[in-house]
């Protein structure tokens, strides 16, 4: 039987060392929270690695054995390839890059190398695992190398590759010294997706500016062979959330935090510890908030989750810093006896939490600077179930194009998010009804077993076309 093998650098299980034991936890970011639904509900394979560096076989072998019971391949990288390929050309090189922080980027050669020989070790990895009809379904900026290394030891095998971060105009590609080689590997997949048309039209553009092939309608025309190109918003398990908003610990969570927090009305923002996420521009528009706005002081509270990321990085260590210092600033300034402005958590939470928060807040602030999707947004609507509630949305952000019933904001423009989280916050109930009902229509239809079932029909498509006209 013919199975799909999803391949990312990380897996949705993270693995990791406490003290004198390891523990298995769930991987935080979209990638694998989305993924993590259908990859096992379908019977496949999820080949990525576990997130801990492993120090001898017996622990490689404990790890693999833990894994496999969950359908999950384990490749192992050691410190130096976590250094120079993780921390280095994926996260210093490729994210910012392809998030138009350009000044932020590196280009160094090792890590470029490390890069070429980390992909060539998932290639070798999954390989191992994919039988002659088995479909590869391939994620992220980690392995766009990994697509052509494929198709070069199986020619004939059916490959996808989804892009969960945006694809950044012509003028930033151009800057990086590999883009050639980075857009070659990309066009070993028979089927590329992005989140929207607008990634795919710079994606394109790239590929006939750069290597100067044919692209017209969706199609790239290499020498060898035809693929296409597609948008493919990505979707939530969505009654995931709404299930886990509505059951009884997320409501005594909810009642919880309410009375500890005297009734203030909440506004909620989540997300990874990311320059891209916006968090320190968002800290400064809420303490906007209560300058220009007095009466809202002891009324209304900032609760900011921040999901620990690669610390590793300089940006993200100075990052932590820096909202640490305005957190710490701006509670001193307004805080009283009985009101504290922002409720700052530096911690991942489980489930139920996470959804008694979204429960919980009035308005959501999903403010980033760039943002492939933000899946975040999503959620917050699945678990609003009496349809109260106000999003407020970046135009950066991915999920924008399809959200317009959100207060849609310039992230940079303090003044208008200033005035956004006012008017959210005055919102007639029926008004929030109204769009909160609209936005949830949408994300339980386009939810991601939609998304799944819409990108795999695409890839078979594509392949029996190829077949037909070769
Ligand atoms: N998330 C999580 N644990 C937390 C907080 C957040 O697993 O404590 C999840 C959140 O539910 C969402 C994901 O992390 O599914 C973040 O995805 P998003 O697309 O918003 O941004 P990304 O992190 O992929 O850039
Ligand atoms: C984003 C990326 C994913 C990545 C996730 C978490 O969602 O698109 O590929 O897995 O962030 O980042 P991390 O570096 O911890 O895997």
């Amino acid at each position: 039987m013919s199975q799909t093998i999803i391949v990312s650098n990380r897996l949705p299980t993270k693995v990791q060392r406490t003290d004198d034991s390891l523990t298995f936890q769930s991987s935080e970011g979209g990638l694998a929270t989305g993924l993590g639904s259908i990859y096992q509900a379908e019977g496949n394979m999820w080949v990525g690695w576990p997130g801990l560096f492993v120090q001898d076989a017996a622990e490689e072998q404990y790890v693999t054995e833990q894994l496999r019971a969950d359908s999950m391949r384990p490749v192992f990288l050691t410190e130096t390839e976590i250094r120079d390929y993780y921390e280095g050309f994926s996260n210093s090189t490729l994210w910012p890059t392809f998030h138009y922080f350009s000044q932020l980027a590196t280009y160094e050669q090792a890590h470029w190398d490390a890069y070429v020989a980390v992909n060539e070790k998932f290639c070798r990895a999954v390989l191992e695992q994919a039988g002659p009809d088995d479909t590869i379904w391939i994620h992220d900026y980690q392995l766009l190398l990994l697509p052509a290394m494929l198709r070069e030891a199986r020619p004939n095998c059916t490959i996808g590759f989804f892009l969960h971060i945006p694809f950044p105009s012509y003028e930033l590609i151009r800057v990086l010294p590999w883009r050639a080689e980075l857009l070659r590997g990309m066009l070993g997949a028979d089927l590329i997706g992005f989140h929207t048309y607008g990634y795919m039209r710079h994606f394109l553009s790239a590929v006939s500016q750069l290597l100067g092939l044919p692209t017209q309608n969706g199609q790239i025309e290499t020498p060898t062979r035809t693929l296409r190109v597609d948008a493919f918003p990505m979707g939530i398990d969505y009654e995931r959330y709404a299930r886990a908003a509505a059951s009884p610990a997320a409501q005594e969570y909810e009642v919880t935090y309410r009375k500890a927090l005297h009734d203030a009305r909440v506004i909620l923002s989540i997300d990874r510890l990311d320059y891209t996420k916006g968090i320190a521009q968002r800290l400064r528009a809420f303490a906007l908030l209560l300058q220009r706005y007095p009466e809202w002081r002891e009324k209304v509270c900032l609760i900011m989750l921040v999901v620990p990321s690669r610390d590793q990085v300089t940006e993200y260590a100075a990052l932590k810093e820096e909202i640490d210092e305005l957190v710490g600033r701006i509670n001193a300034q307004y805080r009283t006896i009985s009101w504290n402005p922002i409720h700052y958590f530096y911690r991942s939470l489980p489930l139920e939490e996470l959804a008694s928060l979204y429960r919980l807040a009035e308005v959501a602030l999903v403010t980033p600077m760039r943002d492939g999707m933000n899946l975040v947004a999503k959620e917050f609507i699945a678990c609003k179930a009496d349809n109260g509630g106000v999003l407020i949305l970046s135009e950066r952000a991915g999920a924008a194009r399809e959200l317009a019933d959100a207060l849609i904001i310039n992230p940079t423009d303090t003044s208008q998010l200033v005035e956004a989280m006012h008017d959210a916050l005055m919102m007639p109930l029926e008004e929030q009804q109204q769009r909160m009902a609209a936005m949830q229509a949408l994300v339980r239809r386009y939810n991601v077993f939609a998304w799944t079932r819409l990108f795999m029909n695409q890839l078979a498509y594509t392949k029996i076309k190829q077949h037909t006209l070769a």
